[in-house]
């Protein structure tokens, strides 16, 4: 076990909600198509806000909640797809916002495995006792990589961010187990953001792309096909059967594919809690704006086994078993 406790937790996404009905007046679809086949209704969407807003409000939050100073941390993590730029990366514009001058700060991109990989590099820094103090947010600005008149992705992304704070612990709480596993062989299946590739020598090598593009189809026989394997490997490492798992929390997808997973385990529904009805996919953000509802609401709570389950671009997957 990786000794640690997740010490708060908080979320934050933009005011502006953006209905199956908005959508349809946009393009030729309905409610009666998106949320059968996603289990989504709204979405979130960013008016005047960036990532790293996102991601600085759920830093302030996480502070506040857990009454630490900004220079209590030792590091932040973001992980996210969608940063403000390449350069400053989004972690070091919210640590000068905060003023975690103490703490060090990067981010990592594994799409919509981002918290599972992201909380699974924060649990080795704790657990190698060189700091004792760490953030991890997963924030995302999805709608800037959409075409809005892309009837085939748009109505599946929502903007948000969401976080935890980190703190090594004596105690038996942490990480049990994980299994994170890659597919780069399939990655065309999910494509993103890229830069037109191009110079003074070669001229257009490859044309500027920043839109999502995804074989739909193939992505969903992917996850439900491969994300019981990785999760059952994950229960088999920390000696624990599918019945020892108090919540599974999943990326927000699609229910559906939450659905097969659960069915997969013969898991009742309500150990797989879902909120893409309000959010939809908000990648590497999905699992942490859950994990802080589930807190909130005191339905997950200190003692319990839970499940983190990432799935998505790359193509990767990422499952891990915590004792919170
Ligand atoms: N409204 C109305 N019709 C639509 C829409 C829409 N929004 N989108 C597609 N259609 C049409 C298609 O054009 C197609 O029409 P046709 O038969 O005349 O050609 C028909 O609906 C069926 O389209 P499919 O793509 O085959 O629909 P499917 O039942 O597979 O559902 C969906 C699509 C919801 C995207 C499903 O495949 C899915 O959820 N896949 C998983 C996607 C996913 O989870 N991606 C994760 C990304 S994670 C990350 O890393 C970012």
């Amino acid at each position: 076990m990786e000794k640690m406790k997740i010490v708060a937790t908080a979320k934050q996404v933009p005011e502006r909600v953006v209905t199956n009905d908005d959508l349809a007046g946009l393009m030729d679809t309905s409610d009666d198509w998106i949320y059968p086949r996603t289990g989504i209704h709204n979405r979130h969407v960013v008016t005047d806000e960036n990532t790293s807003d996102l991601a600085t409000s759920v830093a302030q939050k996480l502070l506040k909640e857990a009454g630490w100073a900004a220079s209590d941390l030792d590091f932040i993590i973001v992980s996210t797809m969608s940063p403000d730029a390449l350069s400053p990366h989004t972690s070091a514009i919210v640590q000068g916002n905060i003023g975690a001058e103490k703490a060090f700060a990067f981010d990592i991109n594994a799409a919509c495995s981002g918290f599972v990989y992201g909380m699974s590099v924060a649990s080795s820094f704790l657990s190698s006792g060189r700091y004792q103090k760490g953030m991890f947010i997963g924030a995302e600005v999805l709608s800037k990589l959409i075409d809005w008149k892309d009837r085939t992705v748009s109505v599946l992304f929502g903007d948000g961010a969401g976080g935890v704070l980190l703190e090594a612990s004596d105690e038996e709480q942490g990480l049990l187990s994980e299994e994170l596993e890659t597919f780069g062989d399939r990655g065309e299946a999910i494509l993103t953001g890229r830069f037109a590739n191009k110079n003074a020598f070669a001229g257009e090598i490859s044309p500027l792309d920043p839109y999502f593009h995804q074989d739909g189809r193939g992505v969903y026989s992917f996850a439900t096909r491969e994300v019981p394997k990785a999760l059952d490997k994950a229960l088999q490492k920390a000696n624990l059967s599918a019945d020892d798992v108090d919540f599974y929390l999943a990326h927000q997808a699609n229910h559906r594919i939450i659905e097969s997973i659960a069915k997969n385990f013969g898991q009742s529904m309500d150990k797989f809690p879902t909120n893409m009805v309000e959010y939809g996919n908000t990648s590497a953000a999905s699992t942490a704006i859950l994990l802080d509802e589930l807190y909130k609401s005191g339905q997950v709570k200190p003692g319990m086994t839970v499940a983190f389950v990432g799935f998505g671009g790359g193509l990767a997957i990422g499952a891990q078993i915590w004792k919170l």
